[in-house]
């Protein structure tokens, strides 16, 4: 039997942080006078905060100076702060425990790959930062999704070859990350959107642990 791994993301995988996330950047759009709706914001999703921004300045056709650049990158986060700050092991989305437990129960490495610079705070907040056997964030990659660095790095982490890891995001940005590592990965959200995914379900709550263990075969 192969030695699988399996890879979340974080942001709207194990957390809905997803929708704070678009708060925080729609205030800021609506103060830069510049549409942003629910569609505009599934580009960013799983996209680093820098280049978030990028693409919002993009779309309003808005220049910006470096400072401002920089003064309107800490507003988005700290609003992003206050909206985090609340959270508990209650907003761990439904099922993400038992898939955590299933896994560990099998002795199977769980990393965790999330663009988030934000991520080991909101890991703590939620009670499950020491579950992962090894955590890449935001801080230590230099290349945002879609490029693959952040899941090769989580593999090499957890001692696992690439073609053996499974992903799970919800963005279309870390699926093609996934795809790009030699990944197996695994859609959570909408098929539409996520159709270049291997696997789509709505949620963890739709994923039963017969198919997980298929996945470990
Ligand atoms: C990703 C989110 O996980 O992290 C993006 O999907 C976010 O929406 C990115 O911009 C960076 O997060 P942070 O917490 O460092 O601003
Ligand atoms: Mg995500």
């Amino acid at each position: 039997m192969t030695k699988k791994a399996f890879i979340f993301d974080l942001d709207g995988v194990i957390v809905d942080t997803a929708k704070f996330h678009y708060l925080a950047w729609k205030k800021l759009a609506d103060e830069l006078g510049i549409p942003f709706t629910q569609h505009d914001n599934e580009q960013l999703k799983g996209v680093s905060r820098v280049r978030s921004l990028e693409l919002i300045l993009n779309l309003g056709g808005v220049t910006l100076d470096e400072v401002e650049k920089l003064n309107h990158l800490k507003e988005k986060n700290e609003d992003y702060l206050s909206y985090i700050s609340e959270m508990t092991h209650a907003d761990v989305l439904p099922n993400v425990p038992k898939v955590l437990n299933f896994l560990k129960a099998h002795q199977v490495p769980i990393a965790l790959g999330s663009a988030s610079k934000n991520a080991k705070q909101i890991l703590e907040k939620v009670g499950l930062l020491g579950v992962f056997d090894a955590i890449v964030d935001g801080n230590e990659v230099s290349k945002a999704k879609p490029d693959p660095e952040v899941f090769l790095l989580a593999a090499r982490k957890i001692d696992a070859n690439p073609e053996d890891c499974v992903v799970f995001e919800d963005a279309i940005a870390g699926i093609q990350a996934a795809n790009q590592a030699k990944m197996l990965s695994i859609g959570i959200g909408e098929s539409e959107i996520l159709h270049e995914a291997k696997y789509v379900f709505r949620d963890f709550t739709k994923i039963s642990t017969k198919f997980l263990a298929e996945l470990l075969k």
